[in-house]
């Protein structure tokens, strides 16, 4: 089934089935980089948030696309460099997804309502999601990058 969708309705159904499997991710959704270097919001399931748009550096998603490394924040009280999407969050995971070429394609957030909710299985795991959409997901993007050239 997975292989008929668009890279966007890949996005959306990865989140759909993070959210209805893990009881503590409360909002999961992503973020992809334009061509500014701006993270804009993606697919999402959740509370929509007000951070549409997110510089590199600014938030715990601007850092994980600055230091390309996965941000895992248990307590989001101890972060000073942090955006409030809603009152209710806890703790958030942040996983950057990369082109081929090693730029940030874009990123995996899970805001979570509870306390110091995630271990190394949740890193693993959504290390590995972002590895299998690095494929997908470009190999889609180019795919609709040439439908387009081609029929438009
Ligand atoms: N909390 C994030 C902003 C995005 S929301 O979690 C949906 C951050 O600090 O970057």
């Amino acid at each position: 089934e997975i292989s008929r969708l668009n890279g966007t309705d890949i996005l959306q159904k990865v989140c759909e089935l993070l959210d209805r499997n893990v009881p503590y991710y409360n909002w999961t959704g992503f973020y992809l980089m334009d061509e500014e270097g701006m993270l804009v919001l993606g697919p999402y399931v959740g509370e929509p948030t007000e951070h549409v748009r997110i510089a590199v550096g600014k938030g715990i998603c601007g850092q994980a696309a600055e230091t390309k490394l996965t941000f895992v924040v248990q307590d989001v009280t101890q972060e000073t460099n942090y955006l409030s999407c809603s009152p209710h969050v806890k703790s958030e995971i942040v996983v950057p997804i990369f082109r081929n070429d090693g730029s940030v394609f874009g990123e995996i957030d899970i805001d979570s309502h509870y306390k110091a909710p995630f271990d190394e299985r949740d890193r693993e795991f959504l290390e590995w999601i972002a590895q299998q959409l690095r494929v997908k997901v470009v190999h889609f993007q180019e795919f609709n990058r040439r439908i387009k050239i081609a029929y438009l």
